[in-house]
């Protein structure tokens, strides 16, 4: 008996080890360990209590990639992508990736026949990382300019809407600047050229405009923006750079509308920031900074670095994080070239566009957004509704999809709506299933008349 329970693993077997009659360890370290893979099983158990990446319609964040992306994902992760010199291919493929984002950008120089120098740039964690860099830039180049000509360099002012991601806040917040920030409005979600202009002075060091705002997916008037501050130029001599946060929306417009120009073709856009790993479609943990050229970034905010042998430059706020992220966007590029990215585009655009058909033929929502430059459907419930878009995303929680609901920023608060933002694992066939589970959740919710409900739930911790 002895001999087949052992040819069976039964005395090994991970369900009837000690430490499955244990709590996990949570408190302090363990003195003692475990078998390999009972501590796997313990943790791939936990974590079947997470929600479905690939039902989260609340993140613009990469859920799925290629068997061989996750392959190179694994073989990579080890690289620490700082030890340039350790692993110099890793920080020529970190080029070749800029070079590639500033040709879809347009910086001058960087693309087509005219690609005469690397691109400068540099990737990072995601698109807060981002932006604090390029804000930083445009700080100390405001602050040498301000000092070489012997006036106050001690109020710095940011000028952005209500409509931007909170890094923009904490940007100003952390850095010492002060923010202007533009309240939206019932009925409009975006900031213009009338809105900036009365907070313009000399103090200024830069312009923030969204392409594919976090709440509603709408873009800023990135034209009339730039008009603006091209006049103002002339008549005042302030040359006010515009930070593009093209963090969502980047990527699409890149490839649905090549010929809009809202990219460094603007001629006051200094920098562009994007999440490669929203649909650059790449896994988290990478976004990245593009500058118009080199005289963008003060000398003094470019590290050099020589203590892991031999010097290298580095711009970045963070120091060790793995290459993985820059290889597969590497690999994205040469697999899909610009003809796949448009292909894949377009078909998500295609995909939301169906969705926010399917979910207004309920003659229950009103569209806040009409899916022209972002896949995102952002609805709110018809005037007179018995319940909240908060009790709707609980019902539809409990069918296992994540949306989230939320008031608009100031002064349109008074607005509750919910957004599913569509990514390219979002099928036809995700579409009709979601659908299908928004129009039961309503008949739910019609029936029980629920306690009403104005807020988000507050997240509870599961375990502590
Ligand atoms: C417009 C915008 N900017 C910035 C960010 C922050 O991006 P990340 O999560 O890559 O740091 C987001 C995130 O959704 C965003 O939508």
């Amino acid at each position: 008996m002895h001999k087949v329970n052992q040819r069976l693993g039964v005395t090994d077997a991970l369900y009837a080890s000690r430490h499955m009659l244990e709590h996990a360890p949570s408190a302090g370290l363990p003195e003692t360990g475990m078998e390999a893979r009972t501590a796997q099983r313990l943790i791939l158990d936990e974590l079947n209590l997470n929600g479905n990446p690939s039902l989260n319609t609340a993140s613009f964040v990469t859920p799925w990639m290629e068997p061989e992306a996750d392959e190179l994902m694994l073989k990579t992760s080890s690289i620490n992508f700082i030890d340039f010199h350790e692993y110099p291919v890793t920080q020529a493929i970190h080029q070749r990736v800029i070079n590639m984002m500033a040709d879809i950008l347009h910086a001058p120089g960087t693309h087509g026949a005219e690609q005469n120098h690397p691109a400068v740039g540099t990737s990072t964690i995601g698109s807060s990382e981002a932006i604090m860099l390029a804000l930083l830039a445009h700080k100390w180049t405001w602050r040498k300019q301000r000092q070489e000509q012997g006036l106050d360099s001690h109020k710095p002012n940011l000028i952005f809407g209500g409509d931007v991601h909170s890094c923009w806040e904490k940007f100003a917040r952390y850095f010492d600047v002060e923010a202007r920030v533009i309240p939206l409005k019932v009925g409009n979600y975006t900031i213009g050229p009338e809105d900036v202009e009365p907070l313009i002075d000399e103090n200024t060091i830069a312009v923030g405009v969204v392409i594919g705002t976090t709440f509603t997916g709408q873009n800023d008037d990135f034209a009339g923006i730039n008009e603006l501050l091209i006049r103002i130029k002339a008549e005042h001599g302030l040359d006010i750079p515009i930070h593009i946060d093209g963090a969502s929306g980047g990527f699409v417009m890149a490839f649905t509308h090549p010929q809009v120009a809202w990219d460094f073709r603007l001629e006051q856009v200094r920098s562009i920031n994007v999440s490669n790993h929203k649909y650059g479609l790449v896994y988290p943990g990478m976004g990245s900074v593009i500058f118009r050229d080199a005289s963008c970034i003060p000398e003094e905010l470019v590290f050099n670095i020589n203590y892991l042998g031999g010097e290298m430059l580095n711009y970045s706020l963070n120091f060790s994080k793995p290459a993985s992220q820059v290889v597969l966007q590497y690999y994205n590029f040469i697999r899909f070239g610009r003809v796949g990215y448009t292909r894949i585009m377009t078909s998500i655009m295609r995909n939301a566009r169906y969705l926010e058909e399917r979910l207004l033929a309920l003659d229950r929502f009103e569209l806040l957004t009409d899916t022209a430059y972002l896949p995102v459907v952002v609805l709110k419930l018809k005037d007179g509704c018995a319940f909240t878009v908060y009790q709707l995303c609980e019902v539809l929680h409990e069918r296992g999809w994540a949306v989230p609901a939320y008031s608009l920023p100031p002064a349109a608060e008074s607005i509750a709506v919910m957004r599913v933002v569509v990514k390219e694992n979002f099928s036809r066939d995700m579409a009709d299933m979601f659908a299908i589970n928004v129009e039961n959740a309503l008949a739910r919710l019609d029936e029980d008349q629920p306690r009403r409900r104005d807020q988000p739930a507050k997240l509870e911790h599961p375990f502590c």
